[in-house]
Protein backbone atom coordinates (compact mmCIF):
# COMPACT_ATOMS: atom_id res chain seq x y z
CA UNK A 1 0.00 0.00 0.00
CA UNK A 2 2.49 2.21 1.24
CA UNK A 3 4.13 1.52 -2.29
CA UNK A 4 1.94 1.96 -4.52
CA UNK A 5 1.45 5.61 -2.49
CA UNK A 6 4.35 6.63 -3.25
CA UNK A 7 4.41 5.70 -6.97
CA UNK A 8 1.21 7.64 -7.09
CA UNK A 9 2.92 10.77 -5.33
CA UNK A 10 5.86 10.71 -7.11
CA UNK A 11 3.72 9.79 -10.89
CA UNK A 12 1.60 13.33 -9.89
CA UNK A 13 4.90 15.30 -8.78
CA UNK A 14 6.44 14.37 -12.58
CA UNK A 15 4.91 17.25 -14.45
CA UNK A 16 6.27 19.70 -11.63
CA UNK A 17 9.49 18.39 -12.32
CA UNK A 18 9.65 18.14 -15.78
CA UNK A 19 12.46 20.60 -17.09
CA UNK A 20 10.86 24.01 -19.34
CA UNK A 21 12.99 25.67 -21.16
CA UNK A 22 16.91 27.13 -19.41
CA UNK A 23 17.49 27.44 -16.30
CA UNK A 24 16.11 31.11 -15.12
CA UNK A 25 19.14 33.04 -14.66
CA UNK A 26 19.04 34.97 -11.46
CA UNK A 27 19.12 38.53 -11.48
CA UNK A 28 20.24 41.21 -8.61
CA UNK A 29 16.91 43.54 -7.81
CA UNK A 30 17.61 46.72 -6.05
CA UNK A 31 14.17 46.61 -4.23
CA UNK A 32 14.92 43.08 -2.54
CA UNK A 33 14.90 42.83 0.91
CA UNK A 34 18.15 41.56 0.78
CA UNK A 35 19.15 44.50 -0.86
CA UNK A 36 17.91 47.89 -0.38
CA UNK A 37 14.25 47.04 0.10
CA UNK A 38 12.74 50.25 -1.32
CA UNK A 39 12.71 51.65 -4.68
CA UNK A 40 14.81 53.55 -6.55
CA UNK A 41 13.04 56.50 -8.06
CA UNK A 42 15.09 57.17 -10.82
CA UNK A 43 15.11 53.36 -12.15
CA UNK A 44 11.44 53.60 -11.40
CA UNK A 45 10.69 56.62 -13.66
CA UNK A 46 13.26 54.97 -16.12
CA UNK A 47 10.91 51.58 -16.15
CA UNK A 48 7.68 53.89 -16.33
CA UNK A 49 9.29 55.45 -19.12
CA UNK A 50 10.01 51.80 -21.16
CA UNK A 51 7.00 51.19 -20.52
CA UNK A 52 5.26 54.05 -21.81
CA UNK A 53 7.01 54.23 -24.66
CA UNK A 54 7.64 50.76 -25.67
CA UNK A 55 5.46 48.54 -24.22
CA UNK A 56 2.50 50.30 -23.65
CA UNK A 57 1.79 50.11 -27.81
CA UNK A 58 0.42 46.39 -26.70
CA UNK A 59 0.09 45.79 -23.03
CA UNK A 60 -2.15 47.51 -20.96
CA UNK A 61 -1.72 48.25 -17.38
CA UNK A 62 -5.02 48.52 -16.23
CA UNK A 63 -5.50 48.31 -12.44
CA UNK A 64 -3.09 51.74 -12.51
CA UNK A 65 -4.57 55.23 -11.98
CA UNK A 66 -2.22 57.79 -13.33
CA UNK A 67 -2.58 59.47 -10.29
CA UNK A 68 -0.20 56.05 -8.53
CA UNK A 69 2.52 57.18 -10.55
CA UNK A 70 3.28 60.15 -7.70
CA UNK A 71 4.54 56.88 -5.59
CA UNK A 72 7.59 57.32 -8.90
CA UNK A 73 8.70 60.64 -7.33
CA UNK A 74 6.38 62.68 -9.80
CA UNK A 75 4.86 65.65 -8.90
CA UNK A 76 1.05 66.36 -9.48
CA UNK A 77 1.51 68.68 -12.44
CA UNK A 78 3.69 65.98 -13.88
CA UNK A 79 0.76 63.07 -13.64
CA UNK A 80 -1.21 65.81 -15.16
CA UNK A 81 0.53 66.26 -18.18
CA UNK A 82 1.30 62.17 -18.37
CA UNK A 83 -2.44 61.58 -17.97
CA UNK A 84 -3.47 64.47 -20.28
CA UNK A 85 -1.74 62.74 -23.55
CA UNK A 86 -4.10 60.09 -23.05
CA UNK A 87 -8.10 60.07 -24.08
CA UNK A 88 -10.49 58.26 -22.10
CA UNK A 89 -13.84 57.12 -22.99
CA UNK A 90 -16.43 59.43 -20.61
CA UNK A 91 -20.46 59.76 -20.72
CA UNK A 92 -23.37 59.69 -21.90
CA UNK A 93 -23.53 63.37 -21.84
CA UNK A 94 -26.67 65.57 -21.87
CA UNK A 95 -27.36 64.56 -25.70
CA UNK A 96 -26.99 60.46 -24.28
CA UNK A 97 -23.82 59.71 -26.39
CA UNK A 98 -20.23 58.81 -24.96
CA UNK A 99 -17.79 60.71 -26.03
CA UNK A 100 -13.78 60.79 -25.45
CA UNK A 101 -11.62 63.40 -23.21
CA UNK A 102 -8.28 64.12 -21.99
CA UNK A 103 -7.54 61.14 -19.49
CA UNK A 104 -7.26 62.92 -15.69
CA UNK A 105 -5.12 61.56 -12.59
CA UNK A 106 -7.81 59.69 -11.26
CA UNK A 107 -8.58 57.79 -14.27
CA UNK A 108 -7.11 54.38 -14.75
CA UNK A 109 -4.17 53.15 -17.59
CA UNK A 110 -5.72 53.85 -21.25
CA UNK A 111 -5.19 50.21 -22.75
CA UNK A 112 -4.14 50.35 -26.42
CA UNK A 113 -7.15 48.15 -27.56
CA UNK A 114 -10.68 48.26 -27.63
CA UNK A 115 -11.01 44.90 -26.69
CA UNK A 116 -9.80 41.47 -26.96
CA UNK A 117 -10.77 40.87 -30.38
CA UNK A 118 -8.58 44.01 -31.68
CA UNK A 119 -5.82 43.16 -29.70
CA UNK A 120 -5.94 39.55 -30.95
CA UNK A 121 -6.37 41.19 -34.48
CA UNK A 122 -3.31 43.59 -34.09
CA UNK A 123 -1.11 40.01 -32.72
CA UNK A 124 -1.44 37.74 -35.21
CA UNK A 125 -4.25 36.18 -33.16
CA UNK A 126 -1.84 36.30 -29.78
CA UNK A 127 -3.06 38.22 -26.93
CA UNK A 128 -0.99 40.45 -25.26
CA UNK A 129 -2.24 40.43 -21.28
CA UNK A 130 -2.33 43.02 -19.08
CA UNK A 131 0.99 43.86 -17.25
CA UNK A 132 -0.04 45.06 -14.06
CA UNK A 133 0.60 41.86 -12.07
CA UNK A 134 2.20 40.10 -14.45
CA UNK A 135 6.01 39.86 -11.78
CA UNK A 136 3.28 37.54 -9.52
CA UNK A 137 1.29 35.99 -12.18
CA UNK A 138 4.37 34.27 -13.40
CA UNK A 139 6.39 31.50 -11.98
CA UNK A 140 10.05 33.30 -11.32
CA UNK A 141 8.54 36.51 -11.05
CA UNK A 142 11.01 39.34 -12.27
CA UNK A 143 13.71 37.06 -13.37
CA UNK A 144 11.41 35.69 -15.89
CA UNK A 145 10.01 38.60 -17.21
CA UNK A 146 14.07 39.66 -17.46
CA UNK A 147 14.64 36.48 -19.16
CA UNK A 148 12.00 36.77 -21.83
CA UNK A 149 12.86 40.17 -22.74
CA UNK A 150 16.62 39.52 -23.45
CA UNK A 151 16.46 36.38 -24.23
CA UNK A 152 15.51 36.17 -27.73
CA UNK A 153 17.80 34.45 -30.43
CA UNK A 154 18.04 32.82 -33.67
CA UNK A 155 16.41 29.36 -33.33
CA UNK A 156 18.36 26.34 -33.37
CA UNK A 157 18.23 24.30 -36.62
CA UNK A 158 15.63 21.54 -35.07
CA UNK A 159 13.46 23.99 -33.67
CA UNK A 160 10.56 25.09 -36.25
CA UNK A 161 9.41 28.95 -35.81
CA UNK A 162 5.66 28.99 -36.64
CA UNK A 163 4.40 31.77 -38.85
CA UNK A 164 4.02 35.02 -36.53
CA UNK A 165 6.26 33.47 -33.82
CA UNK A 166 9.74 33.76 -32.47
CA UNK A 167 12.02 32.06 -30.58
CA UNK A 168 12.53 32.64 -26.73
CA UNK A 169 14.02 29.77 -24.72
CA UNK A 170 12.51 31.10 -21.38
CA UNK A 171 8.86 31.12 -22.99
CA UNK A 172 6.93 28.12 -22.24
CA UNK A 173 7.26 25.68 -25.78
CA UNK A 174 10.10 28.10 -26.85
CA UNK A 175 8.24 30.36 -29.25
CA UNK A 176 5.96 33.59 -28.41
CA UNK A 177 3.84 35.98 -30.37
CA UNK A 178 5.56 38.90 -28.79
CA UNK A 179 8.22 40.56 -31.29
CA UNK A 180 11.67 41.09 -29.27
CA UNK A 181 10.33 44.11 -28.04
CA UNK A 182 13.10 46.17 -26.86
CA UNK A 183 16.43 47.26 -29.30
CA UNK A 184 19.70 48.90 -28.18
CA UNK A 185 19.20 52.79 -27.91
CA UNK A 186 15.19 52.37 -28.35
CA UNK A 187 14.35 54.97 -25.58
CA UNK A 188 16.10 57.96 -24.31
CA UNK A 189 16.82 58.92 -21.00
CA UNK A 190 16.99 62.50 -19.84
CA UNK A 191 19.64 60.97 -16.56
CA UNK A 192 22.02 59.49 -19.39
CA UNK A 193 21.46 56.18 -18.35
CA UNK A 194 22.66 54.38 -21.24
CA UNK A 195 19.69 52.17 -23.40
CA UNK A 196 21.05 49.10 -23.10
CA UNK A 197 18.56 46.22 -23.70
CA UNK A 198 19.71 44.72 -20.63
CA UNK A 199 19.45 48.26 -19.06
CA UNK A 200 15.75 48.88 -20.15
CA UNK A 201 14.76 45.13 -19.35
CA UNK A 202 15.99 45.85 -15.77
CA UNK A 203 14.19 49.33 -15.27
CA UNK A 204 10.91 48.10 -16.52
CA UNK A 205 10.80 45.24 -14.42
CA UNK A 206 11.64 47.22 -11.78
CA UNK A 207 8.45 49.46 -12.81
CA UNK A 208 6.01 46.38 -12.94
CA UNK A 209 7.43 44.97 -9.83
CA UNK A 210 6.39 48.08 -7.64
CA UNK A 211 2.98 48.16 -9.85
CA UNK A 212 2.53 44.40 -8.74
CA UNK A 213 3.36 45.53 -5.41
CA UNK A 214 3.13 49.46 -4.40
CA UNK A 215 2.66 48.78 -0.81
CA UNK A 216 5.91 46.68 -0.97
CA UNK A 217 8.61 49.65 0.80
CA UNK A 218 5.35 50.54 3.71
CA UNK A 219 5.37 46.53 4.72
CA UNK A 220 9.20 46.69 4.79
CA UNK A 221 8.67 49.86 7.00
CA UNK A 222 6.38 48.16 9.09
CA UNK A 223 8.60 44.96 9.46
CA UNK A 224 11.31 46.81 10.61
CA UNK A 225 9.66 48.97 13.14
CA UNK A 226 8.04 45.23 14.44
CA UNK A 227 11.28 43.97 15.12
CA UNK A 228 12.79 46.77 16.89
CA UNK A 229 9.23 46.94 19.20
CA UNK A 230 10.22 43.20 19.62
CA UNK A 231 13.61 44.02 20.77
CA UNK A 232 12.74 46.15 23.09
CA UNK A 233 10.13 44.07 24.29
CA UNK A 234 12.59 41.18 25.21
CA UNK A 235 15.08 43.62 27.22
CA UNK A 236 12.34 44.82 29.09
CA UNK A 237 10.95 41.56 29.79
CA UNK A 238 14.38 39.78 30.78
CA UNK A 239 14.72 43.15 33.23
CA UNK A 240 11.41 42.59 34.37
CA UNK A 241 12.31 39.52 35.10
CA UNK A 242 15.83 40.04 36.79
CA UNK A 243 13.38 42.08 39.55
CA UNK A 244 11.07 39.67 40.15
CA UNK A 245 13.18 36.50 40.41
CA UNK A 246 15.94 38.57 42.30
CA UNK A 247 14.92 37.75 45.59
CA UNK A 248 13.78 34.51 45.53
CA UNK A 249 16.18 31.71 46.46
C1 LIG B 1 4.07 44.72 -30.70
C2 LIG B 1 3.34 44.34 -29.54
C3 LIG B 1 4.08 44.11 -28.24
C4 LIG B 1 4.97 44.93 -27.61
C5 LIG B 1 5.51 46.29 -28.07
C6 LIG B 1 5.32 44.29 -26.36
N1 LIG B 1 4.65 43.10 -26.26
FE1 LIG B 1 4.73 41.79 -24.69
N2 LIG B 1 3.46 40.52 -25.66
C7 LIG B 1 2.89 40.76 -26.89
C8 LIG B 1 2.08 39.61 -27.26
C9 LIG B 1 1.29 39.47 -28.55
C10 LIG B 1 2.18 38.70 -26.19
C11 LIG B 1 1.53 37.31 -26.10
C12 LIG B 1 2.48 36.30 -26.64
C13 LIG B 1 1.93 34.92 -26.78
O1 LIG B 1 0.87 34.63 -26.23
O2 LIG B 1 2.59 34.12 -27.49
C14 LIG B 1 3.05 39.31 -25.20
C15 LIG B 1 3.38 38.72 -24.00
C16 LIG B 1 4.14 39.33 -23.01
C17 LIG B 1 4.39 38.78 -21.68
C18 LIG B 1 3.81 37.48 -21.14
C19 LIG B 1 4.65 36.28 -21.34
C20 LIG B 1 4.01 35.09 -20.68
O3 LIG B 1 4.69 34.42 -19.90
O4 LIG B 1 2.81 34.85 -20.90
C21 LIG B 1 5.17 39.68 -21.01
C22 LIG B 1 5.69 39.54 -19.60
C23 LIG B 1 5.40 40.78 -21.90
N3 LIG B 1 4.78 40.53 -23.10
C24 LIG B 1 6.13 41.89 -21.55
C25 LIG B 1 6.38 42.96 -22.40
C26 LIG B 1 7.17 44.12 -22.02
C27 LIG B 1 7.80 44.34 -20.65
C28 LIG B 1 7.20 44.92 -23.11
C29 LIG B 1 7.92 46.24 -23.24
C30 LIG B 1 9.35 46.21 -23.06
C31 LIG B 1 6.40 44.30 -24.16
N4 LIG B 1 5.92 43.10 -23.69
C32 LIG B 1 6.18 44.83 -25.43
C33 LIG B 1 3.04 41.89 -27.67
C34 LIG B 1 3.89 42.94 -27.38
Amino acid sequence: MFIYTLILTLLSLSPLMANEGPTLPKQKWSYTLGEKGSFDRAELQRGFQVYKEVCSVCHGMNLLCYRNLKALGFNDDEVKAIAAEYKVKDGPNDDGEMFERPARPEDRFAGPYANEKAARAANNGSLPPDLTLIIKARVGGPDYVYALLTGYGPAPADVKIMEGMYYNPYYPGGQIGMIPPLTEGQVTFSDGTEATVGQMAKDVVTFLAWAAEPEMERRHQIGIMVMIFLSILTVMLYLIMRRVWKNVQ
